[in-house]
Formats: structure tokens, sequence, C-alpha cells
């Protein structure tokens, strides 16, 4: 008896320790969102739930282990987040400055009432690695690069050979404007379609910014955008600083009207659009618009092209745009490259990137320079705005 009363104690210490041991990762690497001067979101999924935070260090030359870091924690409402998928926002960050940061994961194993029980910790390196970094724009930026890729559905392979000919290494930020994949289903069709290789060339430490094409709008995952992309951002739509430029960043919304068979009832992108254009009229007033040196419109769908979705944002932004004097206004979803100068009627210039080109701006002072590069690293077109 005495045998087999040991035997059982021995086979629930050992599942317990095993259960206590589960060993928990980082399953996706964490990525920026929304980077500002002061601010900026850090995404990250690990494998188990958990509560996530983040450490954050000024990259001073000094070890990140020199001493205790300041944590920021994937929190809301007061009480810590329990998720595999942790957004952070970390604030009060120097304009112009760059930082070291490490997330980490606490596995949390079972709650019984107020009980909160934890596990293993999963964490990014820093030990015999570098930790990964990124720098806050400062307010007087006036030189810098960004390029803009769209409509790659899913060719991850095609972003990164587009990144590559546009000098990932020089550039400043990158903006994803739209049909990175052909419908939002599932994590594992956006992270395999193109966020995992974006995260592993860049934007865990290069800023990001998205918006969605008519594509995004598709899948079980559609209305969840908002959990992986901007998450602290009032809306998918935003506007943001990069030094002396504003960025004014559109959604779109689908391209046919919202009765059509295809979307199956489920769509109310006119009222959205009509919201949304509120917010434009707002954006357009403001003081980091108006103060901007150059000010760059980001939008997936073109306001020409004879279909429902262009017709609406021909009839509720384009007004608003006309009389915001915009240096440029970037758009995809065409597949193909068309460039319309500035005119009477479009009163500011629209340029259409292709799905196998990536436009590379150079910022300055004097102009905005961009170049249309193709995946053999051509320049297919070059323009220069004042
Ligand atoms: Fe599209």
């Amino acid at each position: 008896m005495k045998k087999i009363v040991f035997a059982l104690i021995c086979v629930f210490v050992s599942v317990g320790y095993s259960y206590a041991q589960e060993k928990i990762s980082i399953e996706i690497q964490p990525y920026l969102q929304n980077l500002s001067d002061t601010e900026v979101t850090i995404v990250w999924k690990s494998s188990l739930e958990s509560v996530g935070w983040v450490e954050i260090a000024p990259h001073d030359g000094n070890h990140f282990y020199y001493e205790k870091r300041p944590q920021f924690f994937d929190a809301q409402n007061g009480i810590k987040n329990v998720s595999k998928i942790h957004r952070v926002q970390v604030t009060d960050l120097k304009p112009g400055t760059r930082y070291d940061y490490r997330v980490f994961s606490r596995h949390v194993t079972s709650r019984e009432k107020n009980k909160v029980y934890y596990g293993n910790v999963a964490s990014t390196k820093v030990y015999r690695h570098a930790p990964l970094s990124f720098t806050t724009p400062s307010k007087d930026i006036s030189t810098f690069r960004f390029a803009m890729v769209n409509d790659i559905h899913g060719n991850s392979k095609r972003m990164e050979t587009l990144l590559s000919a546009a000098g990932l290494d020089s550039l400043d930020l990158v903006i994803f404007n739209g049909d990175m994949v052909s419908i939002f289903d599932s994590e594992q069709t956006v992270f395999e379609g193109f966020m995992t290789d974006a995260i592993r060339l860049f934007a865990s430490e290069k800023p990001m910014y998205y918006t969605r094409g008519n594509h995004e709008t598709r899948g079980v995952l559609a209305p969840s955008f908002k959990s992986y992309f901007s998450p602290y951002a009032e809306a998918i739509y935003y506007a943001f600083r990069w030094g002396d430029t504003c960025f004014v960043v559109l959604d779109t919304g689908e391209d046919k009207p919202d009765s059509d068979i295809e979307y199956w009832d489920i769509n109310l992108y006119d009222q959205y659009r009509s919201r949304q254009a509120k917010w434009l009229e707002g954006v357009l007033k403001s003081e980091m618009y108006l103060k901007a040196r150059h000010r760059v419109i980001v939008g997936h769908v073109p306001p020409f092209g004879g279909w429902h979705g262009n017709k609406e944002i021909e009839e509720k932004f384009m007004p608003l745009l006309r009389s915001a004097s915009p240096s440029v206004m970037l758009c995809g979803h065409m597949h193909k490259y068309v460039k319309k100068d500035k005119d009477v009627k479009t009163c500011f210039p629209i340029i259409v990137n292709s799905n196998k080109t990536i436009l590379v701006c150079s910022v300055s002072p004097k102009n905005l320079k961009i170049n249309v590069i193709n995946e053999k690293g051509e320049i297919k077109d070059s323009i220069e705005l004042e």
C-alpha cells in the first residue's frame, strides 16, 4: 500500500513539475506601431496566455543589465491584460532619441477568484545580443527617406525584393498602403503573408505605418485589424508628423457598393467614409497639418477609376483635400503606375504606385523627390515636387 501511495505522489509531483515548467516563447517578434517623437506602441505575441511588459533603456553605451529599467505594461483600466497578443504603449519619450528595449511575457498558468498563478517568463534577448532599439524622430527633421509598398497580396518575397531595391537601411520609415494580403482571414494569413518577413527585415526597429486596402476589410480577422495595427490610435485612419512633414493616412474602405453580393451584408463603408471626412476636415485645419512644410496624403483607393469606392473618395475626401493644398497624394489599388500632375481639377499631384514597384521618397527642405523603383532596382520614373 505504501508503495502505491509513494508511486501516486511521484506521478502527481512529476505532472505538477512539468506543468509548472511549461515553456513559453515569443511567437511573433515585437514590431513598432505609431512611433512619434514622444510615444511608440510595441506589439508582439507569446505562445501562451501571459501578462506582457516592455522595458526601456536609453541607448547610452551602458549594458541593458546596468540598472533596473522602467517597465510599461500591457494593461487596460488598471488591470494587466492576460493574453497572447500584447500591445504596450510607451510614453514620455524624448524626441530625436535612440532607445533600447526588451519585451517580456509571463505565463499565467491559472486563476482562481482573485488569485493569479504564474509560470515561466519569455523575453527578447539582451545577454549576448544587442537589444532591439528604435529612434524617435526629432521635431526639426527636414531631411529623411521613406518608402511605400502596396498590393503585394501576400507575396512576401516581392515585398522583400522591393524593400531591398529601395535600400532598406537608408529608410527612416516604411508605409504599407493596403492589400498586403488578399484576405485578412487569420493570424497565419497576415503574418505569413508579409508581417513575419517585415519584422525580420525592419519592423522591430524601424517604424511601419499601415493603411488598410479594400482586401484587408475582408475575412474573419478583419474586424480585429486594430488589435494588431495602430491599437491605441483612435481609428485606423490617423495623421502623424515626421519632422517637418505631415502624413495623413486615410482608410478608403471597399471598392464596390456596400450592398454588393460579395460583402454578405456586413459592410457599412459609405457611413464610415462620411464620418472619416468629418475627422479629415478637422485634421486639415490643425496646426499639425497647416504648419508642416510637406503634406503627404496616403490612401489605398485613388479618387478616380470609375468604381463606387473611387466615387466616394472623389465626393467625400477630394473637396476637403483640394482646399488644403497637400504636396502629394499616394495611392495603390490599381496594380499599375499612374501619375496625375497637378492641374485645375485635381489641384495637387496624385501618384498611384503599382503592385510591382516601390516608391522611395527623399524629403528635403527644398523638395520632395519620389523615385519609382522596380524589383531589379531600376528607376522607372522620378518626380520632383517643389
Ligand atoms: Fe485594392
